[in-house]
């Protein structure tokens, strides 16, 4: 079972400047709630308890007026600093003492997921003993991400960075499952072009060996990456329409870690007294 868990929350957020200038792009909204709490809310929902988030250097202190240290979650949450955005695997190398001898899952700040049955697929992945796992989603644009290219058994046959030919709509999305190698492959790794480390390159590297699989959020499901200020817009659209119209909140934290048994009703009393008279805070009250 994969128990721990590291987000990516640095960057630059080019995209989205002037907006990401003061502030890191992970603490701005997603509708209600600042965009961390989505990738979060996935590792909880996988019943990973233990979470390293990675963050710019000297963006910690905001993050922690957040987030402190997750006991408020029953959790446990841990720091470190990058000190440039040097690539995404750079996150093994920061994490190496974090991860011990364990398996791990990463998951991008930005990131957000949402369907029917992903619970259950995430409870599937963290079952990960050997090897690595890709989520791949169905896109109408494949030009613009990773893809893979997958056989009928779901093995990856041929992975491709914004590939000009089509090879695949399937893309790979910034969930990822790993075996304790991944810290050992990610310190091989040689900068791109662009001068990143490359995560292409480092599922490369168990593809080579055939030790990569992937699975598929169908089409009940959806994938969407906030890096442009559309894509916040749109995200921010989704997340309102689908909470507005059931009455329930997409990653409540304290909702996930209420019903995972984390935490009990005289947490969510703190929780409610942390955030203040607001819409989350009524949303946590009718829960207990
Ligand atoms: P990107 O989309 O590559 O970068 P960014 O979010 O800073 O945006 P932009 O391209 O507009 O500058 O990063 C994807 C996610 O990973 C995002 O949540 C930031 C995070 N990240 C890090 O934390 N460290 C890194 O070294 C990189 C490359 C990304």
């Amino acid at each position: 079972m994969i128990k721990k868990g590291i987000i990516l929350s640095g960057g630059m957020g080019t995209r989205m400047s002037p907006l990401t200038k003061a502030v890191n792009k992970q603490l701005l909204p997603i509708y209600d709630k600042p965009l961390i709490y989505y990738p979060l809310s996935i590792l909880m929902l996988a019943k990973i308890k233990n979470v390293l988030i990675i963050v710019n250097k000297g963006e910690l202190n905001q993050y922690k007026k957040l987030l402190p240290n997750g006991k408020n979650l029953g959790m446990n949450i841990t720091y470190k600093e990058q000190s440039s955005p040097r690539g995404l695997p750079d996150a093994f190398i920061l994490g190496e003492k974090f991860i011990g001898k364990d398996n791990v899952a990463l998951i991008l700040g930005d990131n957000f997921f949402y369907g029917q049955n992903l619970s259950n697929q995430l409870l599937n992945s963290v079952k990960l003993k050997k090897g690595a796992k890709i989520i791949l989603h169905r896109v109408s644009k494949p030009e613009l991400y990773g893809v893979a290219k997958i056989n009928q058994q779901k093995k990856v046959l041929t992975i491709k960075e914004k590939p000009k030919k089509f090879l695949s709509d399937l893309a790979i999305t910034g969930l990822y499952f790993f075996d304790n190698n991944v810290i050992k492959f990610a310190k091989k790794l040689k900068p791109s072009k662009r001068g990143e480390l490359e995560i292409v390159d480092l599922i490369n590297k168990y593809k080579k060996n055939k030790k990569l699989s992937a699975d598929l959020i169908g089409r009940g499901g959806a994938w969407l990456d906030s890096g442009s200020i559309e894509d916040f817009y749109k995200t921010s659209s989704f997340v309102a329409a689908i909470e507005n119209r059931q009455g329930f909140k997409i990653a409540c934290l304290e909702e996930i870690s209420y019903t995972n048994g984390w935490i009990n009703k005289i947490q969510i009393q703190k929780a409610i007294k942390f955030y203040g008279n607001c819409e989350y805070s009524k949303y946590l009250s009718k829960l207990i």
